[in-house]
C-alpha cells in the first residue's frame, strides 16, 4: 500500500470507545453527588463543536444552568416527572436554537456571507434551519459529554415557552432540549429498551 493510500484510511475507534459512547452508553436519571467543573463543562462544548452543519451555520446555544436560584426556575419549568433529577443533577444544560444565528454567517461561512442578508428577510426558513441544524448538534453533544468521561440525561419533558421566558428573554434563543450532565449513580439506568432490527431500518437501493 502506498503512503497516499494508507493515510487516506480512518481507523475504526476500538471497542471501549465504542462501549463508552454507544454500545454501553446509556440515558441517565440518577447522578453520583460530586460536581461537574466549569473547565469539564467547557471540555464538553470544545468536542461538540465539531459537529458538522448545513453551511456551517452552528446555530445551537447552550446555557449550562448552575445557580441554586436559576436550577429552582429551571426546575419549575419541567414537567413533573423531570424535576427531582433536573433538581439533583451534579450540572445541567439547556440547549437552544438561535434565531439570530445568521448574524455569525459571514464569520463562519466567510465564502457565502451574502447568506446572511437572505436569511435576515425570511424568519421562518431561518427557524426552520436553526432547530433543524441545533437539533443534529444536540446529537453531538450528548456524544460528547459521554466522550468526557460523563453520563447524560436528555429530557423533552419541559415547557419550551416558560424557559425561553424565563432565561431567554432578551435574545432568539429556542430552548429544545434540557440535558442532566455527571458521573452516573448505581441506580443511574432503566433496563435497555430494544433498538428497532435492521430490517425495519435498512435499505439498500
Ligand atoms: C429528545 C429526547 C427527549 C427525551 N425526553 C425525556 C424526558 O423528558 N424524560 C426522561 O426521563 N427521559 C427522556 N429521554 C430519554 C429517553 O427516554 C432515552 O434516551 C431512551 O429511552 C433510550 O434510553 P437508553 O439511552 O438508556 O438506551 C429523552 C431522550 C431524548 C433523546
Amino acid at each position: 500500500m502506498t503512503s497516499l493510500a494508507s493515510s487516506a484510511q480512518l481507523d475504526p475507534v476500538d471497542e471501549s470507545a465504542r462501549a463508552a459512547l454507544f454500545t454501553d452508553a446509556h440515558t441517565a436519571n440518577a447522578f453520583a453527588d460530586i460536581p461537574v467543573s466549569d473547565e469539564q463543562l467547557r471540555e464538553i462544548w470544545s468536542l461538540a463543536k465539531w459537529a458538522p452543519t448545513q453551511a456551517n451555520f452552528q446555530p445551537l446555544r447552550v446555557l449550562y444552568v448552575q445557580s441554586p436560584e436559576a436550577r429552582e426556575r429551571l426546575v419549575a419549568q419541567m414537567s413533573e416527572g423531570n424535576r427531582a433529577k433536573t433538581l439533583a443533577a451534579p450540572a445541567v444544560a439547556v440547549l437552544a436554537f438561535d434565531g439570530s444565528f445568521h448574524q455569525h454567517i459571514p464569520t463562519v461561512v466567510p465564502h457565502l456571507a451574502h447568506m446572511k442578508d437572505s436569511l435576515e428577510q425570511n424568519l421562518e426558513n431561518r427557524v426552520l434551519t436553526a432547530r433543524n441544524n441545533a437539533w443534529l448538534q444536540a446529537g453531538y453533544f450528548i456524544v460528547a459529554v459521554r466522550a468526557a468521561g460523563f453520563a447524560a440525561g436528555p429530557m423533552g419533558g419541559f415547557d419550551a415557552a416558560g424557559v425561553d421566558r424565563e432565561f431567554f428573554a432578551d435574545s432568539e434563543w429556542g430552548s429544545f432540549l434540557v440535558v442532566n450532565i455527571g458521573y452516573p449513580a448505581e441506580d443511574a439506568y432503566r433496563p435497555r429498551l430494544p433498538r428497532l432490527d435492521e430490517e425495519h431500518v435498512l435499505a439498500f437501493a
